[in-house]
């Protein structure tokens, strides 16, 4: 089955991804961001700010879309500003195409934030693991839980059916996104290669010795696909991750070997790539210049805030897949495989050497 999407941050790691499982399928795919350059032919881009209701309204009008992907969010400095900027944001979607009358399916991204909490409350007391999605809400302010909100209450008023999805560390292909930390390892790797220093693990001694997992950003888009056109899968909430378990301890030295770096042994004590990398934006345009690397900016290129934050946790993080296993997904992916197929197309494309 397909039909018309609207991919909503079609830009993005998740949004991006997700807009080239679709049009491998078949679908119309439209894709809508403020800056909507360089994108596949095949998508009609749509240029819109989120937080202007009458430009969204505007730009959306006549897209008629079956289908619509709400991959995108906005990072503010609390999470009071967070809830209200990324509510808006949706909010105007969902009324712009409320509009159109055409939707017949809504599907939002949001995270393991879910049940870890909102940055400013950030992992701060152990969630029961593995994350289930029936685990009642913590008791912070939170994006997330406002964006769901809102998305119920649209589906209530339109007749849509929704699928919420919340993914761990999204591992996959995208530039200049707000958080991607195979870009980052990759970009710090090439970093110390270069400049001859060691290649830490940047994280905590609990996220070192723990059992955890990620996602692949592509899984993500096959599990976005699937919910939307699976009548046993509308209207619930699902986590996706790869469905396989690592420790970092094991990963980190095959990732270091992937990345053509010797690994320093954990010292146990965290290593934060924000600090490790204040002077990357100095270093980074000679390694560009010597390796005729694509010149598109370290600070764009690399979230060290996003790896330091995921990687210093100090809570057990890891997620059960059974609810969307017994609606019938079965998508798996190889976590390793994740990042060093990642890495490949990062050399292949020209962004690291
Ligand atoms: N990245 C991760 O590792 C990760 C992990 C777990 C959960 N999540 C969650 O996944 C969801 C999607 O995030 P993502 O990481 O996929 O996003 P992303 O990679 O940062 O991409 C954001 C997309 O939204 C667009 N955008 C941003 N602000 C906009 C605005 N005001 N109006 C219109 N378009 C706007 C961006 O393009 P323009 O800048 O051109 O507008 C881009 O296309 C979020 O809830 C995030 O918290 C992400």
């Amino acid at each position: 089955m397909s039909g018309r999407a609207l991919v909503v941050g079609v830009t993005g790691i998740s949004g991006g991804n997700l807009a080239q499982r679709l049009l491998a399928d078949g679908w119309e795919v439209a894709g809508l961001c403020r800056r909507p350059e360089g994108l596949d032919q095949r998508i009609t881009p749509i240029a819109a700010d989120l937080l202007d209701a009458e430009a969204v309204s505007a730009a959306v009008r006549g897209s008629a879309p079956t289908h619509v992907f709400f991959t995108t969010w906005s990072r503010r400095a609390t999470e009071a500003e967070n809830c209200d900027v990324n509510g808006r944001m949706l909010q105007n979607l969902l009324d712009a195409t409320a509009a159109e009358g055409s939707v017949r399916h809504v599907a939002l991204v949001t995270g393991l934030k879910h049940y870890l909490g909102p940055f400013e409350a950030y992992a701060t007391v152990q969630p029961d693991t593995p994350f289930s999605e029936d685990q009642p809400r913590l008791p912070y302010e939170n994006f997330y839980y406002v964006q769901e909100d809102i998305l119920f209450a649209a589906a209530e008023r339109d007749g849509f059916t929704w699928s919420v999805h919340r993914p761990h560390t999204l591992i996959g292909w995208a530039l200049g996104n707000a958080m991607n930390m195979g870009v980052t390892l990759a970009v710090y790797a090439a970093i110390c290669r270069e400049t001859g220093r060691g290649f830490h693990f940047p994280g905590s001694h609990e996220q070192w010795e723990a059992v955890t997992d990620v996602t692949d950003a592509g899984l993500l888009a096959d599990h976005l696909v699937w919910a939307a056109t699976t009548p046993a899968a509308a209207n619930h909430a699902l986590n996706i991750v790869n469905g396989d378990v690592f420790r970092w301890r094991r990963l980190w030295p095959r990732l270091a070997a992937a990345l053509s770096v010797d690994p320093v042994p954990f010292s146990g004590e965290p290593a934060p790539l924000e600090q490790q990398m204040a002077d990357a934006g100095e270093i980074w345009p000679e390694i560009v210049r010597r390796h005729g690397l694509r010149d598109l900016g370290v600070d764009s290129l690399a979230s060290w805030w996003h790896t330091d934050a995921d990687l210093g946790r100090t809570v057990e993080t890891f997620t059960d897949m059974g609810h969307s296993r017994r609606l019938g997904f079965l998508g798996v992916r190889d976590s390793e495989s994740s990042f060093t197929g990642l890495f490949a197309r990062l050399r292949a494309e020209r962004i690291v050497p």
